[in-house]
């Protein structure tokens, strides 16, 4: 990577030695709809956003579990989890953290795109990013929900589970969301849950209904 950087100096000559070309969509035989019909449901992402320790990864996690549960398809792309393997090479800068949320939604956008219900827990700080992954779901038909996992930063803080806030403050981690690294928090997010205020079952409670409302689930399966 690094040696990378020395050897094209510029982002622009990198593109231009790097862009795939000669490259042609191949369409399958199965449309969107029929795949839907065959398979018995739709698909889509669920995107949660929030500050570390708001709740994200706990309430996908209790989502994708009611959802299975219900035999409806979902997979959790998890922030961590996903920079072990696809987004090892990946740091906490405002670069590299727009190239972590670009990559998840074109992961997400697939596994939606396959009939599942794709559910990303990601901080995604900035508003851009987030926009960027609904677009990339809007364009191609995609439903894209956003959930802002929601609690005030003494009540992260006071969380803590991993123990990341107390490494911040005491400056061992840079560029921490919240507390030395902004957080654009949503304008108009599909599902806003303030889980200072919900208990997790009430916060997943608040999501398969609006998706039930929506259309999205069909609620015959959830009972
Ligand atoms: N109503 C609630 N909803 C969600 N989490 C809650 C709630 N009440 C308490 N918690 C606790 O808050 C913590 C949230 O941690 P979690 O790992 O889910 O956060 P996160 O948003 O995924 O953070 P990170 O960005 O660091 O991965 C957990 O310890 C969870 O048990
Ligand atoms: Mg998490």
């Amino acid at each position: 990577m690094y040696l990378k950087q020395v050897l094209y100096p510029t982002k622009l000559f990198s593109l231009i030695f790097e862009m795939a070309t000669n490259i042609t969509w191949h369409d399958g035989n199965v449309s969107k709809e029929e795949r839907a019909t065959l398979l018995g449901q739709k698909g889509l992402t669920i995107w949660f956003t929030g500050l570390s320790a708001s709740g994200k990864s706990t309430l996908a996690t209790a989502l994708e579990q009611t959802l299975l549960h219900a035999k409806i398809s979902s997979y959790r792309l998890d922030g961590d989890n996903i920079r072990f393997g696809l987004n090892k090479n990946l740091g906490f800068g405002p670069d590299d953290r727009t190239e972590n949320i670009r990559r998840i939604a074109e992961v997400a956008k697939l596994f939606a795109d396959s009939t599942s219900i794709a559910l990303t827990a990601f901080i995604s700080p900035y508003r851009a990013d987030r926009d960027a992954a609904r677009k990339l779901h809007q364009d191609a038909g995609i439903p894209f929900i956003e959930v802002y996992a929601d609690a005030p930063l003494d009540v992260v803080e006071s969380r803590d589970p991993k123990g990341l806030y107390k490494k911040a403050k005491a400056g061992e981690i840079k560029e921490f969301t919240g507390i030395s690294a902004p957080y654009e928090e949503p304008l108009t997010p599909e599902v806003h849950i303030r889980t200072d205020q919900l208990s997790i079952e009430e916060g997943v409670q608040k999501i398969v209904e609006y998706l039930v409302a929506q259309g999205l689930v069909d609620q015959s399966k959830l009972q």
